[in-house]
């Protein structure tokens, strides 16, 4: 065989358990494993299907012994050999291919890897920014492979699933105009045209709208989306989405696709059956009994609320608390009354971090004795019992109870919630899919002294609270949902306004001039006024789904180039400077201390 012909690989390393005994093969991969044992060399070979183990033997071919004595770890090769099977003692049933091995008649070294920085296998503790800087060798691991292969699959399987439901793939743009709204925009910015920019698509919101009016019925795309906003475990600057518009369909049919696309990319990845329909619970369900708008509903550990029952008890804190419009509510700490002073001060703690005064922690005695605040004495005995029967807490558990303004009482009994959960190991491997409704339509901003609209101003108002949003803003609900899974906000949409009037109210709900909104979105209300159907959308987060499937809880594991928490690509060290003549062609000058930063 020649050289040339070497190349040609005819089986990737597990694929020889399709090939027969004897069968002469061609495999390619990197070095994992080499080892010296006397007159015999064995390498491991990999590649992305799995573990090959060649055997050089010099007396079936002993020029390839000197060679094969300098392979070196992560090097890449391609080798020719029988397949054969191992001696019964030298099997491993660990590896695919443990039973068998190559016995290597010639090899060809293309590329001699320098020691690579941290070992490939094995369990190691290796920096994630170490990981970071060398990606590619990074992504040789076999978890990653894991993990890139459910991402192609799962695209693989979105895909088919929309075309097969009548939804039309369409590829929107990336350089669009700026419109922020929510988190910042990255801009482009132009040199045909200074001073102005491009914004890169925080999602394509409007234009899958536009999309709807052009008469598409149904749309779809993974896409690439961008916020220039703190990052996070569960946030990327650069992230996907699957997105989602629909028209002329009711939300009930919006979630019944996505809840048979949840169950069939399951089912198709992990092998697992989903129930459905999902359960569904409003948002103020959701703040009141779980503390959270994500709500993670694997384990029961309700919120209760206890305002009424601790109102006028002369317990001074907790009464000023309610007189001034505050809530009391409590959890249960399941099998908590043994807990130490410590311990118990460590919970407090959480509650502190999220803003509340304290927490008033109640043990519960084996006889059903409560004991650990003066707020018990002034308690009659029936309130106690209310108390205990209202959070289902029986002998021997600790009652947890935070009392304040509302807000702070849901956002710390939430967070207390979940530590309490994984402290007792009660998050299980079971899928708990919730869909969260009736958000409401707006949100005051604290900062800027005017609502905001808590998904999006296109949202629409829920139909029975269309009065509100002049009279009460706060209160109107939207017709805005999201999906959630084990706590972990997938996905979230919205039925739209497709009336340019109500457009108009709720732009001037949120303290948004005529003006100013004809200059932010003149295009889109210019459009709204050309037969828009009644239509609704959603977007999941495909990274975040991808997290799911694969079992990790931080998003960068799942994006094979992600950027740090600082927004930095340490593979490629992005963002970098720049130099004056590409600012000049732009028409745009650094202020002075940053002129230090430009390149040269
Ligand atoms: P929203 O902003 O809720 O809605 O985003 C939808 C989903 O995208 C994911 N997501 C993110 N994932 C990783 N990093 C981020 N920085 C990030 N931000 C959001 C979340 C989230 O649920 N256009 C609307 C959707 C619609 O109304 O149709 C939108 O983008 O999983």
């Amino acid at each position: 065989m020649t050289q040339t012909k070497l190349f040609e690989r005819t089986h990737y390393c597990a694929d020889v358990l399709t090939s027969r005994l004897g069968d002469e093969v061609i495999v390619a991969g990197w070095v994992r494993k080499r080892r010296d044992l006397g007159k015999l060399i064995f390498v491991d070979l990999y590649d992305r299907t799995g573990v090959l183990q060649v055997v050089f033997d010099p007396e079936r071919n002993p020029e390839l012994m000197n060679s094969a004595g300098d392979l070196k770890r992560e090097s890449v090769l391609v080798v020719k050999g029988n397949v054969s099977e191992r001696p019964p003692d030298a099997r491993n049933p660990e590896m695919l291919t443990g039973n068998l091995e190559l016995i290597a008649t010639q090899m060809r070294v293309f590329n001699t890897s320098k020691v690579p920085p941290f070992h490939l296998i094995g369990d190691q503790e290796v920096t994630e920014e170490l990981r970071l800087k060398f990606r590619y060798l990074d992504l040789r691991r076999p978890e990653m492979f894991r993990i890139m292969k459910i991402r192609h699959d799962t695209q693989q399987i979105v895909h088919q699933f929309y075309s097969d439901h009548g939804f039309m793939e369409i590829v929107t743009p990336h350089l669009i105009r700026s419109t922020p709204e929510g988190a910042r925009d990255f801009l482009v910015p132009s040199r045909l045209h200074k001073g102005s920019s491009y914004a890169l698509p925080q999602s394509p919101q409007m234009l899958k709208q536009m999309l709807m009016i052009a008469g598409v019925d149904r749309y779809f795309q993974i896409v690439k989306c961008f916020r220039d906003e703190d990052s996070r475990a569960d946030r990327q600057p650069e992230f996907s989405q699957i997105d989602v518009e629909m028209s002329f369909t009711a939300t009930d049919t919006l979630f019944n696709i996505h809840e048979a696309l949840m169950q069939k990319i399951f089912h198709k990845v992990l092998n697992v059956s989903v129930e459905c329909p999902f359960p569904r619970i409003s948002y103020q369900e959701a703040m009141e009994h779980y503390g959270s708008d994500k709500p993670d509903v694997r384990f029961e550990l309700k919120i209760k609320d206890i305002t009424d029952l601790c109102m006028g008890s002369g317990f001074g804190v907790i009464d000023n608390i309610i007189e001034k419009g505050g809530i009391v509510r409590g959890v249960r700490y399941p099998g908590g009354a043994s807990l130490s002073r410590k311990q118990i001060q460590d919970l407090e703690s959480i509650v502190k971090v999220r803003g509340a005064g304290g927490l008033v922690a109640l043990r519960i005695a084996n006889d059903g004795n409560i004991s650990g605040s003066p707020l018990v004495d002034l308690l009659t005995p029936s309130q106690r019992d209310t108390l205990k029967s209202t959070l289902n807490a029986t002998a021997n558990d600790l009652i947890c109870i935070v009392a304040g303004m509302k807000s702070i009482v849901e956002n710390s009994l939430g967070t207390l919630r979940l530590h309490i959960a994984k402290q007792l190991k009660l998050m299980t491997d079971d899928l708990a899919f919730t869909w969260v409704t009736d958000f409401p339509l707006l949100e005051y901003d604290e900062i800027e002294k005017r609502y905001q609209a808590m998904h999006h101003p296109f949202t629409a108002p829920h139909p029975e609270d269309l009065d509100l949003l002049e009279s009460n803003p706060q209160a109107c609900r939207a017709q805005a949902y999201d999906l959630v899974l084990n706590g972990v906000e997938l996905g979230g949409g919205s039925v739209r306004i497709h009336d340019r009037i109500l457009q108009n109210r709720v732009f001037q709900a949120i303290g948004m001039s005529q003006e100013d909104a004809q200059k932010r979105f003149g295009f889109f209300l210019e459009a709204l006024e050309y037969g828009t159907p009644p239509h609704c959308g959603i977007a999941f987060g495909m990274d975040r789904l991808i997290m799911m499937l694969a079992g990790t809880d931080n998003l960068r594991d799942v994006i094979p180039f992600p950027k740090t928490l600082q927004a930095v690509c340490l593979l490629t060290a992005a963002p970098s400077p720049v130099t004056n003549e590409q600012l000049e062609v732009l028409g745009i000058k650094l202020i002075n201390d940053q002129q230090k930063h430009c390149e040269t």
